[in-house]
Protein backbone atom coordinates (compact mmCIF):
# COMPACT_ATOMS: atom_id res chain seq x y z
CA UNK A 1 0.00 0.00 0.00
CA UNK A 2 1.51 3.31 -0.55
CA UNK A 3 2.07 5.55 2.43
CA UNK A 4 -0.48 8.27 3.69
CA UNK A 5 0.88 11.65 3.51
CA UNK A 6 1.48 13.62 6.53
CA UNK A 7 2.00 17.07 6.85
CA UNK A 8 4.86 18.55 8.39
CA UNK A 9 4.10 21.73 10.71
CA UNK A 10 6.30 23.91 11.48
CA UNK A 11 6.58 25.88 14.12
CA UNK A 12 8.81 28.61 15.76
CA UNK A 13 10.48 26.63 18.08
CA UNK A 14 9.19 23.38 17.25
CA UNK A 15 7.75 21.48 14.20
CA UNK A 16 5.29 18.11 14.29
CA UNK A 17 6.74 15.72 12.09
CA UNK A 18 6.38 11.88 10.91
CA UNK A 19 7.71 9.45 13.68
CA UNK A 20 11.01 7.46 12.79
CA UNK A 21 12.17 4.30 14.01
CA UNK A 22 15.12 6.52 15.50
CA UNK A 23 12.57 8.12 17.72
CA UNK A 24 12.23 4.52 19.52
CA UNK A 25 14.35 5.55 22.26
CA UNK A 26 13.09 9.16 22.88
CA UNK A 27 9.21 6.83 22.51
CA UNK A 28 10.42 4.52 25.06
CA UNK A 29 11.64 7.42 27.52
CA UNK A 30 8.55 9.15 27.09
CA UNK A 31 6.09 6.37 27.84
CA UNK A 32 7.91 4.67 30.20
CA UNK A 33 8.01 7.52 32.56
CA UNK A 34 5.47 7.79 35.60
CA UNK A 35 4.73 11.34 35.65
CA UNK A 36 3.99 10.88 31.64
CA UNK A 37 1.85 8.08 32.29
CA UNK A 38 0.16 9.20 35.36
CA UNK A 39 -3.25 9.97 33.51
CA UNK A 40 -2.67 8.11 30.14
CA UNK A 41 -4.86 5.09 28.81
CA UNK A 42 -2.62 2.53 29.32
CA UNK A 43 0.18 1.79 32.00
CA UNK A 44 3.79 2.57 31.41
CA UNK A 45 5.69 0.70 28.97
CA UNK A 46 7.94 -1.98 30.28
CA UNK A 47 10.74 -2.54 27.66
CA UNK A 48 12.14 -1.07 24.43
CA UNK A 49 10.45 -3.73 22.24
CA UNK A 50 7.04 -1.77 23.64
CA UNK A 51 8.31 1.33 21.79
CA UNK A 52 8.84 -0.55 18.88
CA UNK A 53 5.21 -2.41 18.57
CA UNK A 54 3.92 0.87 19.92
CA UNK A 55 5.70 2.51 16.30
CA UNK A 56 5.20 0.04 14.21
CA UNK A 57 1.40 0.20 15.18
CA UNK A 58 1.60 4.01 14.85
CA UNK A 59 3.39 3.57 11.77
CA UNK A 60 0.75 1.05 10.01
CA UNK A 61 -1.68 3.29 11.60
CA UNK A 62 -0.67 6.97 9.36
CA UNK A 63 -0.12 4.87 6.49
CA UNK A 64 -3.63 3.26 6.56
CA UNK A 65 -5.17 6.56 7.23
CA UNK A 66 -6.90 6.02 10.35
CA UNK A 67 -5.10 8.53 12.45
CA UNK A 68 -2.69 11.61 11.89
CA UNK A 69 -0.06 11.18 14.33
CA UNK A 70 3.51 13.55 14.62
CA UNK A 71 6.22 13.66 16.81
CA UNK A 72 6.89 17.27 18.52
CA UNK A 73 10.72 17.69 17.73
CA UNK A 74 12.89 20.39 18.08
CA UNK A 75 13.51 22.57 15.48
CA UNK A 76 17.16 23.04 16.81
CA UNK A 77 18.59 19.43 16.16
CA UNK A 78 15.04 17.69 15.16
CA UNK A 79 14.58 15.62 18.61
CA UNK A 80 11.74 14.41 19.53
CA UNK A 81 10.97 15.85 22.80
CA UNK A 82 6.42 14.83 22.54
CA UNK A 83 4.03 13.36 20.80
CA UNK A 84 0.72 14.60 19.49
CA UNK A 85 -2.09 12.65 17.60
CA UNK A 86 -5.28 13.27 15.85
CA UNK A 87 -7.60 10.71 16.12
CA UNK A 88 -11.22 9.26 16.18
CA UNK A 89 -11.76 11.35 13.19
CA UNK A 90 -15.50 11.60 11.47
CA UNK A 91 -15.02 12.78 8.21
CA UNK A 92 -19.14 12.73 7.76
CA UNK A 93 -19.23 14.98 10.81
CA UNK A 94 -16.03 16.52 10.47
CA UNK A 95 -14.67 16.45 13.98
CA UNK A 96 -11.73 14.48 15.64
CA UNK A 97 -9.87 13.73 18.74
CA UNK A 98 -6.67 15.86 19.93
CA UNK A 99 -4.17 13.67 21.83
CA UNK A 100 -0.63 15.19 23.25
CA UNK A 101 2.42 14.06 25.82
CA UNK A 102 5.22 16.03 26.34
CA UNK A 103 8.74 14.11 27.64
CA UNK A 104 8.73 15.64 31.50
CA UNK A 105 11.93 17.22 31.05
CA UNK A 106 10.71 19.18 28.72
CA UNK A 107 7.42 20.64 30.30
CA UNK A 108 6.70 23.98 31.45
CA UNK A 109 8.28 25.77 27.97
CA UNK A 110 4.90 25.94 25.92
CA UNK A 111 6.31 23.20 23.59
CA UNK A 112 2.82 21.38 23.84
CA UNK A 113 0.62 24.37 23.56
CA UNK A 114 2.78 25.44 20.73
CA UNK A 115 2.01 22.02 18.99
CA UNK A 116 -1.55 21.46 20.18
CA UNK A 117 -1.82 25.08 18.12
CA UNK A 118 -0.07 23.86 14.79
CA UNK A 119 -2.62 20.97 15.07
CA UNK A 120 -5.64 23.39 15.22
CA UNK A 121 -4.93 24.95 12.97
CA UNK A 122 -4.50 22.35 10.33
CA UNK A 123 -7.63 21.30 11.54
CA UNK A 124 -9.74 24.10 11.15
CA UNK A 125 -7.74 25.65 7.60
CA UNK A 126 -6.40 22.85 6.03
CA UNK A 127 -8.73 19.69 6.76
CA UNK A 128 -11.98 21.63 7.13
CA UNK A 129 -13.14 20.35 10.44
CA UNK A 130 -15.80 21.52 12.67
CA UNK A 131 -14.59 20.40 16.14
CA UNK A 132 -12.05 18.70 17.94
CA UNK A 133 -12.42 17.49 21.19
CA UNK A 134 -10.06 16.39 24.21
CA UNK A 135 -10.59 13.14 26.74
CA UNK A 136 -8.64 13.90 30.13
CA UNK A 137 -8.73 13.34 33.49
CA UNK A 138 -9.99 15.90 35.31
CA UNK A 139 -7.52 15.27 37.69
CA UNK A 140 -4.95 16.08 35.08
CA UNK A 141 -4.13 19.89 35.52
CA UNK A 142 -1.53 20.67 33.08
CA UNK A 143 -3.61 19.25 30.33
CA UNK A 144 -6.76 21.00 31.44
CA UNK A 145 -4.85 24.48 31.69
CA UNK A 146 -3.44 23.87 28.00
CA UNK A 147 -7.05 22.98 26.72
CA UNK A 148 -8.37 25.84 28.64
CA UNK A 149 -5.43 28.65 27.63
CA UNK A 150 -6.52 27.60 23.77
CA UNK A 151 -10.34 28.27 23.56
CA UNK A 152 -11.61 24.39 24.73
CA UNK A 153 -14.58 24.33 26.85
CA UNK A 154 -15.43 22.25 29.44
CA UNK A 155 -18.52 20.14 27.89
CA UNK A 156 -19.40 17.65 30.74
CA UNK A 157 -18.25 14.60 32.69
CA UNK A 158 -18.49 10.79 31.80
CA UNK A 159 -17.62 9.02 34.65
CA UNK A 160 -15.53 5.87 35.21
CA UNK A 161 -14.74 5.28 31.73
CA UNK A 162 -11.19 3.95 32.33
CA UNK A 163 -9.87 1.53 33.79
CA UNK A 164 -5.88 1.63 33.72
CA UNK A 165 -3.80 -0.44 36.13
CA UNK A 166 -6.71 -1.73 38.64
CA UNK A 167 -7.68 2.80 38.52
CA UNK A 168 -10.70 3.86 37.43
CA UNK A 169 -10.89 7.14 35.81
CA UNK A 170 -13.57 9.58 34.68
CA UNK A 171 -13.38 11.13 31.68
CA UNK A 172 -13.59 15.59 31.12
CA UNK A 173 -14.70 16.19 27.96
CA UNK A 174 -13.42 19.63 26.09
CA UNK A 175 -14.28 20.99 22.82
CA UNK A 176 -13.42 23.48 19.96
CA UNK A 177 -15.04 24.67 17.50
CA UNK A 178 -14.09 26.23 14.34
CA UNK A 179 -16.01 29.25 15.08
CA UNK A 180 -14.44 29.87 18.19
CA UNK A 181 -10.73 29.10 17.30
CA UNK A 182 -9.55 32.50 15.47
CA UNK A 183 -10.61 34.51 18.12
CA UNK A 184 -8.92 31.72 20.96
CA UNK A 185 -5.80 31.36 18.46
CA UNK A 186 -5.04 35.00 17.70
CA UNK A 187 -4.87 35.48 21.48
CA UNK A 188 -2.18 32.13 22.11
CA UNK A 189 -0.96 32.51 18.98
CA UNK A 190 1.34 35.96 20.02
CA UNK A 191 4.00 33.35 21.32
CA UNK A 192 3.53 30.78 18.28
CA UNK A 193 3.96 30.95 14.82
CA UNK A 194 1.40 29.23 12.95
CA UNK A 195 3.19 28.90 9.45
CA UNK A 196 1.91 25.66 8.67
CA UNK A 197 3.79 23.85 5.83
CA UNK A 198 2.08 21.18 3.61
CA UNK A 199 4.68 19.14 2.11
CA UNK A 200 2.79 16.40 1.09
CA UNK A 201 -0.93 16.69 0.24
CA UNK A 202 -3.40 14.34 2.04
CA UNK A 203 -7.32 13.55 1.54
CA UNK A 204 -7.27 13.09 5.61
CA UNK A 205 -10.85 14.49 5.71
CA UNK A 206 -11.66 11.12 4.27
CA UNK A 207 -10.29 9.31 7.53
CA UNK A 208 -12.65 6.30 8.31
CA UNK A 209 -14.15 6.47 11.69
CA UNK A 210 -12.37 5.37 14.35
CA UNK A 211 -12.68 5.38 17.94
CA UNK A 212 -10.52 3.65 20.25
CA UNK A 213 -6.76 4.09 19.80
CA UNK A 214 -4.19 5.32 21.53
CA UNK A 215 -3.79 8.82 22.72
C1 LIG B 1 -0.06 17.90 29.18
C2 LIG B 1 1.36 18.32 28.98
C3 LIG B 1 1.75 18.09 27.53
C4 LIG B 1 1.49 19.79 29.32
O1 LIG B 1 2.86 20.17 29.23
P1 LIG B 1 3.27 21.70 29.56
O2 LIG B 1 4.68 21.87 29.21
O3 LIG B 1 2.84 22.02 30.94
O4 LIG B 1 2.29 22.47 28.59
P2 LIG B 1 2.44 23.79 27.77
O5 LIG B 1 3.21 23.56 26.53
O6 LIG B 1 1.07 24.32 27.61
O7 LIG B 1 3.34 24.72 28.69
C5 LIG B 1 2.67 25.56 29.57
C6 LIG B 1 3.58 25.93 30.68
O8 LIG B 1 4.79 26.43 30.16
C7 LIG B 1 4.96 27.80 30.58
N1 LIG B 1 5.61 28.51 29.46
C8 LIG B 1 6.89 28.89 29.47
N2 LIG B 1 7.20 29.45 28.29
C9 LIG B 1 6.08 29.42 27.53
C10 LIG B 1 5.78 29.83 26.22
N3 LIG B 1 6.71 30.40 25.43
N4 LIG B 1 4.51 29.62 25.76
C11 LIG B 1 3.57 29.05 26.53
N5 LIG B 1 3.81 28.64 27.80
C12 LIG B 1 5.06 28.80 28.28
C13 LIG B 1 3.58 28.27 30.93
O9 LIG B 1 3.64 29.33 31.86
C14 LIG B 1 2.97 27.02 31.52
O10 LIG B 1 3.40 26.82 32.84
P3 LIG B 1 2.37 26.37 33.97
O11 LIG B 1 1.89 25.01 33.58
O12 LIG B 1 3.20 26.37 35.20
O13 LIG B 1 1.26 27.34 33.95
C15 LIG B 1 2.32 17.51 29.90
O14 LIG B 1 1.95 17.73 31.23
C16 LIG B 1 2.27 16.03 29.62
O15 LIG B 1 2.94 15.54 28.71
N6 LIG B 1 1.48 15.27 30.41
C17 LIG B 1 1.43 13.84 30.28
C18 LIG B 1 0.66 13.40 29.07
C19 LIG B 1 -0.80 13.77 29.17
O16 LIG B 1 -1.41 13.62 30.23
N7 LIG B 1 -1.36 14.22 28.05
C20 LIG B 1 -2.75 14.60 27.95
C21 LIG B 1 -3.60 13.46 27.61
S1 LIG B 1 -5.08 14.05 26.82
Amino acid sequence: MAAATLPLLEGTRINLRRLRVDDVPALFAQFSDPKVMRYWSRTPLMRVDDAREMFDELDRGVDAGEFLQWAIARRTDDKMIGTCALFSQNAAHRRAEIGFALASAHWGHGYAQEAVQLVIAQAFDVLDFHRIEADVDPRNAGSVRLLERLGFKHEGLLRERWQVGGEISDSAIYGLLAREYPSTSNAAMDRCAHDVRTIESGDAGNFPGHDEIPK
